[in-house]
């Protein structure tokens, strides 16, 4: 079971959940400027001017990013690897992560059972200790 039991299993839920609507509304102020082409659309200025594109290699010692970052992605990645590469990465994304931030796996990766820092909030969602 983990820590602090259902209770704070569902406290942490409610804390993802509202990290998510406050997304939801920064996302919406960053709004589509409009069509630009088939199956495409253009978004405002700012959003663009945000966004840095780095090629990772994830078996490298460090990333050449700027941390500690809010959340990380990191779907459908893991799984290829085998259980200690996979531990020592997750160890590797909680190091890039402020305290409460979050990881986000793919649904069918786990980091149950792996020598890890991180505690489960929800499926597929890891939590750095605050
Ligand atoms: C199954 S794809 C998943 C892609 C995407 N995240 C998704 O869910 O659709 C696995 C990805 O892991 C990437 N990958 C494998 N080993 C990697 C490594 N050492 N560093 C960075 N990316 C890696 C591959 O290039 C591939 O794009």
């Amino acid at each position: 079971m983990m820590k602090g039991g259902i209770g704070n299993l569902m406290k942490q839920v409610q804390q993802v959940q509202d990290n998510m609507a406050k997304m939801q509304e920064k996302l919406a102020d960053m709004e589509v400027q409009g069509q630009s082409g088939a199956g495409m659309v253009k978004v405002k200025p700012h959003l663009p001017q945000m966004v840095r594109f780095r090629r990772i290699n994830l078996m490298d010692d460090t990333f050449p990013i700027n941390a500690p970052l809010d959340l990380i992605f990191c779907r459908n990645v893991m799984i290829y690897f085998d259980r200690p590469t996979q531990a020592k990465l997750a160890t590797k994304f909680y190091r890039y992560l402020k305290p409460g931030g979050f990881l986000f796996i793919g649904h069918s990766e786990s980091l149950q059972r792996l020598d890890q820092p991180f505690t489960p909030v929800a499926p597929t969602i890891y939590r750095k200790g605050t």
